[in-house]
């Protein structure tokens, strides 16, 4: 029988102990994924995940998540959703009810979300809202520019604004999509990513986490890998196959991560910030990396009391 382990991104702690509780009791990867990213996306006090999520510069909030299944690489993913709090939630649904798609986007991501039941919330908090307007408008005049019937210096106004939003770079401090992989009794291996995405992003703009291959893999042959940071990066570096093809190779976990990350460091972006990666492989090795020392990852087996913070190799 395999020994069940769970790891998570930076602020995943907050779900891990959810998912290796349903683990301990000889319960699925697929649950265990499912529940401690619930966790995290509930979690008011994060502002990358779920309710709470910065929005995007318009002040909508929209949510990306996906799952993936080891052993049959079956994919499932929301992106652009809104008013739902729980995207994992549906890109499971997904995954089990729509089986012929794998993602589903914007407005029918949320009609498909509203067909399977679930339950719509307000997902910008007070908190997240005023990050936003601080971050686009610095101003109290400049939000009394939001009008439905704008003149032209409000419409060039605004124009000028999203265009500095378009150059923000994120907050200090841990920040980012939350990843999930989780290894169960049976000897399954599961990836799940939830994100907001970047903030004060365009309208409309999915990241890395809903795209398989890039903010997410999962294969039971060689392991599981997963994402967080500037989604553009991964999505153009296919990050999360990469290191499960050096996994293929028989690279380790951390040497893995590491080399994906040093690939992409060497792609022209004139916007670049931070991408971190972790990976989990079928017998339970697992190792991170990121660009930015200090940078950890959760780690729950068994045995485990609480989460344990690891290092991730600095490349
Ligand atoms: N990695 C999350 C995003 O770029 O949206």
């Amino acid at each position: 029988m395999t020994q069940p382990v769970i790891i998570g991104s930076e602020r995943s702690e907050v779900g891990l102990p959810a998912g290796m509780a349903v683990l301990r009791d000889g319960g699925s990867a697929l649950d265990a994924v499912e529940i401690a990213l619930r966790h995290c996306e509930n979690n008011l006090e994060d502002h990358y995940v779920g309710t709470g999520g910065l929005p995007n510069a318009r002040g909508d909030v929209e949510l990306d998540a996906s799952i993936m299944i080891g052993s049959t690489r079956a994919f499932a993913a929301v992106a652009a959703l809104r008013g739902y709090p729980n995207p994992i939630s549906v890109a499971r649904a997904v995954l089990e009810k729509l089986p012929q798609h794998a993602l589903l986007v914007g407005e029918g991501a949320g009609l498909f979300a509203a067909e399977c039941g679930f339950t719509q919330a307000e997902l910008l908090t007070d908190e997240a809202r005023k990050l936003w307007r601080e971050a686009l408008l610095e101003t109290e005049e400049a939000v009394e520019g939001e009008n439905t019937d704008a003149t032209p210096g409000d419409t060039a106004y605004r124009q000028a604004a999203l265009e500095l939003v378009r150059r923000l770079t994120p907050h200090d401090g841990p920040w980012g999509t939350i990843n999930v992989l989780a290894l169960d009794r049976s000897g399954e291996l599961v990836a799940g990513v939830s994100t907001s995405g970047y903030p004060y992003k365009y309208p409309g703009r999915v990241g890395d986490s809903a795209v398989p291959g890039a903010g997410n893999y999962c294969d039971l042959r060689y392991g599981a890998a997963a994402c967080t940071g500037r989604g553009e990066l991964s999505m153009r570096g296919t990050g999360a196959r990469a290191v499960v093809e050096l996994l293929a190779r028989g690279e380790d976990p951390e040497a893995a991560c590491a080399a994906m990350l040093a690939d992409v460091a060497g792609m022209p972006d004139e916007f670049r910030s931070e991408l971190r990666v972790l990976a989990l492989t079928p017998d339970g090795r697992h190792g991170a990396a990121a660009g930015q020392a200090g940078s950890v990852y959760a780690l729950m087996t068994a045995d485990s009391a609480e989460p344990e913070m690891r290092p991730r190799r600095v490349v």
